[in-house]
């Protein structure tokens, strides 16, 4: 078990690990924390040591590990890691795990460190999808997430033997940003207010084809919609993310539907919101497509000629999500980029576009003065159809993420 108490002003991580094979996934995992400056107790569970040995986590995490309720009992290490942990993180989470934690078993140290913790809990599960599919898997699942842990919902894709489905391990690289997000929380991390709540976000730029290789697309990164998702996940929200064209990993714990064009785009958006509590459109559509689709390359002329481009408009998904309301008393959230007008101010132009489009909440970036597309960092001004403005600034796209969050759940309790 760990010896020493702790660094001091150095976050708290209780990684535990059980045993699945997707435990060597939480070895990158627990590097990501201690690159990062966190301060590690892995509490791995007797299987879990069968897949991975115990000088693994000792080596990793630079301390002693953590394994049995009956080692230095003089420290009382069944009570006090969970008592002294900022945050803990169980991954991969088997059904096995989930099970005993939903009954409040203390049958060996990580059960009883879930016991004794008073912090954020983040449950990564890992199993076939038959195990997680089953109704005591479900229930435990409900149980836990009720009680106010985070459990994400794992990945789809090849599983470990020749079959594919739900039940994978996310990126750890991702799982340890949804991590770093419930921490980042700080003294809200537990208050998952969007618990029981399922949400769409949009994200990236569409593609409006001119014939099978050339489009029309824009600069687009789709990081703001990916940090909106995270942060929705991390607040316990079951997430869909609608994604154009965006190169990011998918986000720990997100339903990822993919989509190129913005016809796409809002036939799975329209979906999604029929049951959501809320929209977030922070996708950059384009407003208009070629006219025509040469199922053929288009050639260039011989004689130097160029032909003009015809475009018709696309449909404004926001407009009609707005205009619709696909589910009553869902919140429905708009982004604008603006560059301002000689005579009129960004805030001017934005408070139009919020009464135009209809929407509940505007997010407007300032994208005036050379501000590029792609940046980490973001700053912008959230604005309330009932008039609020939140300025928010500079900071993450993570930390905007979650006051249009806040916005959002001040809205749906109203
Ligand atoms: N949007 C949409 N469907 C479109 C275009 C935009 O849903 N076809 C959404 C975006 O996702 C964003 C908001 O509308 O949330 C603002 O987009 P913007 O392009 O700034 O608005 P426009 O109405 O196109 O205004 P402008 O004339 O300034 O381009």
């Amino acid at each position: 078990m760990s010896g020493a108490a702790g660094v001091p002003g150095r976050p708290r991580v209780v990684l535990g690990v059980t045993g699945g094979i997707a435990v060597y996934k939480a070895c990158e995992l627990l590097r990501r924390f201690t690159e990062s400056g966190h301060d590690v107790t892995v509490v791995p569970t007797a299987a879990a040591l069968r897949f991975v040995g115990a000088p693994t986590w000792a080596a990793l995490s630079g301390r002693p590990v953590a394994a049995g309720v009956w080692d230095r009992v003089h420290e009382v290490p069944h009570v006090r890691i969970g008592q002294e942990a900022d945050l803990v993180v169980v991954a991969p989470a088997t059904a096995d795990l989930l099970a005993r934690a939903a009954h409040g078993l203390a049958d060996d140290l990580l059960t009883n460190t879930l016991l004794t913790a008073r912090c954020p809990v983040l449950f990564a599960p890992a199993m076939h999808t038959e195990m997680w599919e089953h109704p005591a898997t479900r229930d435990n699942v409900a149980t836990l997430r009720r009680r106010g842990a985070v459990v994400l919902e794992p990945a789809e894709g090849r599983l470990t033997g020749a079959d594919t489905g739900k039940g994978r391990f996310p990126e750890p690289g991702e799982v340890f940003a949804l991590a770093v997000d419930v921490l980042a929380r700080g003294e809200r991390a537990g208050d998952l207010d969007l618990a029981g709540r399922e949400v769409v976000v949009s994200a990236g730029g569409t593609r409006e084809y001119l014939d099978p290789v050339r489009f029309l697309g824009n600069r687009s990164s789709g990081m703001q919609g990916y940090a909106l998702a995270r942060a929705a996940a991390a607040r316990g929200a079951r997430v869909t993310l609608v994604a154009a064209n965006v190169t990011l990993p998918d986000p720990a714990g997100v339903t990822v539907r993919r989509v190129e064009t913005t016809a796409e785009l809002r036939e799975a958006v329209l979906a999604a919101a029929a049951t959501a509590d809320a929209v977030v459109m922070a996708a950059a559509p384009a407003d208009y497509r070629p006219a025509g689709f040469s199922d053929t390359k288009i050639k260039k002329a011989e004689d130097g000629s160029a032909e003009p481009v015809a475009l018709v408009q696309n449909p404004d998904i926001l407009a009609e999500l707005s205009r619709e309301r696909p589910r009553p008393g869902a919140v429905i959230v708009g982004f604008a980029a603006e560059t301002g007008e000689p005579d009129r101010s960004v805030l001017e132009l934005a408070t139009a576009k919020l009464a135009r489009k209809g929407c509940d909440l505007l997010v407007l970036n300032d994208v005036g003065g050379g501000r590029v597309f792609g940046s980490p960092e973001t700053e912008a001004v959230v604005l309330d159809r009932d008039g609020g403005r939140t300025p928010v600034p500079r900071g993450s796209k993570a930390a905007l993420a979650h006051v249009v969050w806040d916005r959002v759940v001040a809205r749906l309790g109203a």
